[in-house]
């Protein structure tokens, strides 16, 4: 047998299935042995560690312009970085199309954006906004067959909106191509309503803002998604789930054989609309604004629930980083969003804590196990996805993606020693055992004790037809 490249020697290696000590052989960029005292020409001791396949995170907001100009404070080297830091290895943002232009066109621009400067592996979801003639008949079903098999769409925001019609319309044509839609999954109208009662009662501070975004209007629209679903027989990921009523949704649908998968993220474990707030003088509450918003201790409690029996496919974060001051006045603490919420940019920085605070919260504290922890950062993204099993799992023959767990280590989350472009983190001073202290690419070390290394050395990816079909 040729030698191998290198050898990570006595970690725990935990996959979506069990847990096994054993050593690891990598040989150009692949894993192909796995087995005890293997020798290679490197070696890395991971004796007390946990080896995991790298995060992939599916849910993540780089580079992407926004309508009032506000631009994101992470592009693809400083997300990508941020990303490996928090040990993933492969991150999926989206390329969003501008209302009016050709989708392809603006696949193309996120390309010129990430190229030569990603940290992780990449590949994006699409989303579509304006699903003319020429997309939906076109450059659609072209790109899902170029790789690009999965799209979002929103069922709010004024410039992302779609009516009914053209939701049915996008299940339509992923149905036909074997695309896997993710949605987001709010009402419109009743935010819109809500939002414009709370402003006449004066209610205008970033508080508000989960008022607005009423948990019913979640639900409502993700009932709504998942009819349209059915009526098209179409697999879709209703995204960012918030708590209880449209986890309900799911469930709902589950039970009656419907092919709906289910995302959450950190927010929804780690903060409540009490964080929201801030209605003080430093409009704190600005920083926890996000779309659908964090909801309460009872949506936390649905939210494990879901986590450990599987009404969750999948954890990722939704990092869509603003900062909170600047540059210029475009931060969520600029002028406009001080005379109401509706100006707050929506999302929040998460893709480097999203491990760590699932691991923490999650492992440590045995609300589910090291091998559920896999299956819903790695393994299920990567199989719903398209991924797998090059990606999302450690067998022979898959890329070399690892994370090492130190399960012990204890540290609190500081926005001091985190490496993504936002100037805060919403989850400062949370106590966190258990991080990863190492992240590898394809065998390469990409970061280490929390630190990026080396040079942009990820690869974008086509991907398959997702596991969704079958
Ligand atoms: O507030 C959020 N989540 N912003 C990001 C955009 C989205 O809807 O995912
Ligand atoms: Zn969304
Ligand atoms: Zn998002």
């Amino acid at each position: 047998m040729t030698a191998l490249d290198l050898v990570i020697t006595g970690g725990t290696v935990v996959t979506a299935a069990d847990s096994y000590v054993a050593d690891i052989g990598i040989r150009d960029g692949k894993i192909v042995a796995i087995g005890q005292d293997l020798q290679g020409d490197d070696r890395i001791d991971a004796t007390g560690l946990m080896v995991m396949p790298g995060g992939i995170d599916a849910h993540v907001h780089l580079d992407q312009p926004t309508s009032d100009g506000t631009v994101m404070a992470d592009d693809f080297a400083s997300g990508t970085r941020s990303a490996a830091a928090g040990g993933n290895t492969t991150v999926l943002p989206f390329a969003m199309q501008v209302k009016g232009r050709s989708l392809r066109d603006c696949v193309q621009e996120y390309h010129q954006k990430a190229d030569g400067k990603c940290h992780t592996d990449v590949s994006f979801h699409l989303v579509v906004t304006d699903p003319t003639p020429q997309v939906m008949g076109q450059e659609l079903p072209a790109l899902v067959r170029d790789g690009y098999t999965s799209f979002k769409v929103f069922m709010t925001y004024d410039d992302l909106v779609l009516d009914d019609r053209e939701l049915l319309e996008v299940f339509d044509v992923a149905r036909r191509e074997k695309a896997l839609v993710m949605v987001h999954a709010e009402g419109h109208d009743a935010i819109k309503f809500l939002t414009r009662k709370l402003e006449d009662e004066g209610k205008t501070a970033p508080f508000y803002h989960g008022q607005a975004h009423a948990q019913i209007a979640e639900r409502e629209a993700t009932h709504r998604a998942i009819s349209h679903a059915q009526l098209i027989d179409v697999p879709i990921v209703i995204v960012h789930v918030s708590g209880r009523e449209p986890m309900e949704q799911i469930q709902w649908a589950r039970a009656r054989g419907l092919k709906v998968h289910a995302e959450t993220c950190p927010q929804y474990i780690a903060l409540t609309a009490d964080d929201l707030q801030g209605l003080n003088m430093d409009f704190n509450g600005a920083k926890y604004v996000c779309s659908p918003p964090p909801r309460d201790a009872d949506s936390q409690a649905a939210i494990w629930q879901g986590l450990r029996d599987g009404t969750f496919d999948i954890f990722s974060s939704d990092h869509c980083p603003f900062r909170f001051d600047g540059p210029a006045d475009t931060g969520k603490n600029n002028p406009r969003a001080r005379t109401s919420f509706k100006w707050v940019p929506n999302g929040i920085p998460g893709v480097e804590t999203r491990l760590p605070i699932l691991f923490s919260e999650g492992v440590s504290k045995g609300r589910i196990t090291p091998e559920r922890f896999v299956a819903l950062t790695a393994t299920n993204p990567a199989r719903l996805y398209g991924l797998y099993p090059r990606k999302g799992t450690i067998a022979i023959g898959g890329d070399a993606d690892l994370t090492l767990w130190d399960p012990n280590l204890t540290r609190p989350i500081q926005q001091q020693g985190l490496n993504h472009g936002c100037d805060y983190t919403p989850y400062e001073g949370m106590q966190i055992t258990g991080w990863p202290v190492r992240t590898l690419l394809g065998g390469r070390t990409i970061a280490q004790d929390g630190v990026p290394v080396g040079d942009a050395g990820g690869s974008y990816l086509s991907r398959g037809t997702s596991q969704a079909y079958g």
